[in-house]
This record gives structure tokens, sequence and C-alpha cells, in this order.
């Protein structure tokens, strides 16, 4: 007899029956699957796969890339957004590679150590490569057991996620951790939705309490959005000499290691004036957007980029890179950069 639980045992069957072929299911090389969580948390499926078999293929073994530049590695992560990420991604494969003798480690606490793996990606990897009996609770796990279980404790609270963590282990086939946790998770992402889930389609649907009692629409609870903080960003677009201006950012912020256009902060959106006191004397404005709006997880940026011209013999700041403007697709830069550069007399300039 089966100790695993009627959630399992009508899940698994499923998911053998239902799951997308993708390729990383088709390996247990920990460093293959590591990338996949680690794209799949940032993105969906559907875009995720291009950016997988990007670093798969420019970094076939976990020494790849550790050994990668990080520019590079930036480059082929841009788009995605939460660049700390990439940048985690490097040093936990250089850790894999030092620490480790380029093995991955076999246990959920040593995982934890690698930069950038929390309890999700730690517990992804024991389970799916390693056979470990190590519940898995992302967002679509959130979304899965708060409807078919009926639970509203808000999924963003200390005592949500241990609730629902607890529950996850509780539910979790010992046998087969592995396919147990990516069941759950294919299901949230191919039939519990988040809006218009297909309850008929739903191997949990007879048991389930959201679908029984109408509420798979207010569950999960969140127990609402912290308020997001407006910067206000004025890019620089010099052109001197048929040269464009890069700086990379560095400091404890968003975006650290991208490029950008030199930048002034303000607290409001500057008029002109307001923005040649900001730069200094003599300093012409040839032109300049509107300003446009960049929502990021935690704050809204209101970006305006203008276009200037320095001081006739002025010198560039030392942090400056002159970049060709057909060379500009070369650097990693935010997306709002890219933008710009794509929608903007940027490259003809
Ligand atoms: N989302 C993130 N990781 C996943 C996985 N292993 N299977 C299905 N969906 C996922």
């Amino acid at each position: 007899m089966s100790t695993a639980s009627w959630f399992s045992r009508a899940l698994l069957p499923w998911y053998r029956e239902n799951r997308r072929d993708l390729p990383w299911r088709r390996t247990t090389d920990p460093y293959r699957i590591w990338l996949s969580e680690v794209i799949l948390q940032q993105t969906r499926v559907d875009q995720g796969l291009a950016y997988w078999k990007r670093c798969v293929k420019h970094y076939p073994r976990v020494r790849d890339l550790a050994a990668a530049p990080e520019d590079e590695v930036l480059k082929l992560w841009q788009g995605l957004g939460y660049y700390r990420r990439a940048r985690n991604l490097l040093a936990a494969a250089k850790q894999v590679v030092d620490e480790h003798d380029g093995k991955f480690p076999q246990d959920h606490k040593a995982l934890m150590r690698l930069k950038g793996v929390g309890d999700y990606t730690a517990s992804a990897i024991a389970s799916i490569c390693f056979g470990l009996p190590e519940p898995v609770v992302d967002g679509n796990v959130y979304r899965v057991l708060s409807r078919a279980f009926g639970i509203a404790t808000p999924i963003d609270s200390t005592a949500g996620r241990k609730e629902f963590r607890t529950l996850a282990a509780t539910l979790l086939d010992r046998e087969e951790p592995g396919d147990h946790n990516q069941a759950v998770m294919e299901l949230g992402a191919t039939v519990c939705t988040p809006r218009s889930p297909r309850c008929g389609e739903c191997p949990l649907a007879r048991k389930c309490i959201a679908r029984a009692t109408d509420r798979a629409g207010e569950l999960p609870v969140k127990q609402g959005r912290t308020t997001l903080r407006t910067r206000y960003f004025n890019y620089l677009h010099i052109v001197v000499a048929g040269r464009t201006y890069l700086r990379k950012r560095t400091g404890k912020d968003i975006w650290q290691g991208l490029y950008e256009f030199p930048l002034i902060e303000s607290k409001k959106v500057l008029s002109e004036p307001a923005l040649l006191r900001a730069v200094g004397m003599g300093w012409k404005v040839q032109g300049r957007q509107r300003p446009v709006k960049h929502v990021l997880s935690h704050q809204v940026i209101m970006a305006t980029f203008w276009q200037v011209l320095p001081p006739a013999g002025s010198k560039a700041e030392k942090d400056w890179v002159a970049v060709k403007p057909a060379a500009l697709h070369a650097y990693a830069v935010p997306r709002l950069i890219e933008w710009y550069v794509e929608n903007s007399s940027a490259k003809a300039r």
C-alpha cells in the first residue's frame, strides 16, 4: 500500500501524462537543473526556455560558467531583470568549482550555502536531482495548496509561509519527491492558473475546497503590497565625435553591474533650466523625450532621456566609456535603456 497522500496519488499520474516536454526534464544534471530553476523564478517557461538554451550552449558545464566574465553573464541575462540573480549565478558557479571540486553538493543545507540559493532552489535541486524529500514552495505551490485546501492565510506573511511549507512537507511523496514537486508546480503553471483556472482538467478537482465553495478567484490571499518608491532619473544622451557615453552602475542599488547613460537622479521631474543647473555651466539641451514610467518590483522609475551637448573641450568623467552607437548592443543594459536605444535615434545619432 502506498504511503503517498491522496494529493500525490491524484497528481503524479496526471503529471506523467500531461507534463510539458522540457529539456531540463530529460536530465538530472544539477548544474542544468539549477540553471532552469533560477531562470524560472524569473520568468515563464516559454520565455525562460530560450535563456536556458543560451546559458547551456555558452556554458555547458559549471566550470565554463565559473570562468566567464561578469559582463558576459549579465549580457546573457539581459531582459530577465533582477540582475543580482545573474551575479549570484556566477558567484555560486565559482563556489561549486572552488569549494566542491565542480560537483554540486548533495544535501539541502550545503546547497543553501551557495550564493543566491534559497530554500526554494535548494529543495528543487535536492528533490529533482538527488531524490531527497524536500518540499518545494513557490508561487505556483502557494496557489495550488491554498485552493485545494481552502487556506486563506496570507502567503506573504510569516505564519502563511510556515503553514504552507508544513503542508507541502506533509503532502510530499517521499518516494518520488522530484516528480511530486514538479507536478505541483506544473499544475499551478498550466491548470491552476491565477486567472481562469481550468478546473475541468484538474486531477484535484473532486477534492478541491476552492472549487466546491467557488473561491478560486479569492485564493491565494495576499496581505497587500508595500507601496512602491518613485525615483526620477535623468539620462544624459551625449554624442561627441560619433561616440556616446555609458557608465557602469556600481554600488548597492538596482542594476548593479549594468551599463547606462550618465545619470542625474532628482527629487522630481526636472525642467530644462533645472537640468542645466544640475549638469553645470556650458551644456546645451538639444532635445528630450517625455518622461517614461518604468515599473520594477519595489520602485517606479520616471525616466527622462535628455539629448545634450557638453561644453566644447570638456573632458568626459573618468568612469565613462566612449561607445560607438553601433557597439551599444554589446553592453548589458537595463531594459529601460534598451528600449530607448531601440526606439530613439540613439543608434543613428
Ligand atoms: N516552475 C519553476 N520550476 C518548475 C518546475 N521544475 N516544473 C514546473 N514549473 C516550474
